[in-house]
């Protein structure tokens, strides 16, 4: 443990898979405490028992106003404050189109992915008062900066969830709460997410993506969660509403 987020509270979403639950490891690696929430219950435990007792699991869907008091009333009970909100939990891309989208996937898409940033975000303003400041990052995508033509609600979705970190950040500057606001961008991540992607187009699809990334590799979880551990220290206090770019070049 080298201690850059040493004793800092964090509650990080979707952290039973893929980027959260790295971003988890690598932060308790920092020094911080974490509570991992999502709404696999069987594989949230899994994470927080890699978290070596810094940690612990509870049952969350973002979307629920409800479940968001729970959360952070619950991590503040157990750490005493709250510091860090690392809003990763999210739903993929469903081979969407203007043309075929129904509601449901539209809904479904912007409830786990916009409304639950949202709701994220507005919940964890008091408690970072109350702790004299904090960080939120969000998960954006590549895919709000770039267009994608079967993606539909997933770029709406996180096109949103962008905008939604700068006027975040620029509130809380303006109300000088020391609470950061920012949004990381990755590329195609070799996640379950991304997996079950692949899985439904066959293999072609993975050498397509891989393509995409001048790099020559899709990115893996560790290329954002170290970009998460910079977010949630205080070596970015002055990065705030900003896009990082996670993308192996992708959008160069
Ligand atoms: N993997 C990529 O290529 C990639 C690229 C850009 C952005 N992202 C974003 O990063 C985040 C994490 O993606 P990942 O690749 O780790 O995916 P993942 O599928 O491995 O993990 C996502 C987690 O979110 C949880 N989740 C889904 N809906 C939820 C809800 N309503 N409430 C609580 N938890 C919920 C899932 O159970 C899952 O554990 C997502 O927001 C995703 O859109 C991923």
């Amino acid at each position: 443990m080298t201690g850059r987020l040493r004793h800092k509270a964090a509650l990080v979403t979707g952290g039973a898979s893929g980027l959260g639950r790295q971003s988890a490891i690598r932060m308790v690696e920092q020094g911080a405490l974490v509570c991992v929430t999502d709404i696999d219950g069987e594989r949230g435990e899994q994470t927080a028992a890699m978290l070596g007792g810094r940690g612990f699991f509870l049952r969350h869907d973002v979307s629920s106003e409800a479940d968001w008091d729970r959360a952070v009333r619950t991590a503040v009970d157990r750490f005493g404050k709250l510091q860090v909100l690392v809003n990763c939990a999210g739903v993929g891309l469903a081979n969407d189109n203007i043309a075929d989208c129904d509601d449901a996937v539209w809904d479904g898409i912007m409830d786990a992915n916009l409304h639950g940033a949202f709701l994220g975000c507005r919940a964890a303003i008091a408690p970072m008062r109350g702790a004299g400041g904090g960080s939120i990052v969000n998960l954006a995508s590549v895919l709000a900066l770039r267009g994608a033509s079967d993606a539909l609600a997933y770029c709406a979705s996180k096109g949103a969830v962008r905008l939604l970190t700068k006027s975040v950040a620029l509130h809380c500057a303006r109300e000088g709460t020391n609470i950061r606001c920012n949004a990381i961008c990755p590329g195609y991540m070799d996640t379950n997410m991304v997996r079950a992607f692949i899985d439904g187009t066959g293999e072609e699809e993975r050498r397509r993506l891989t393509a995409l990334h001048p790099l020559g590799r899709m990115g893996d979880a560790d290329d954002v969660a170290h970009m998460v551990v910079y977010l949630a220290s205080d070596e970015s206090t002055f990065v705030t509403g900003a896009e990082m770019v996670v993308d192996g070049g992708y959008t160069a």
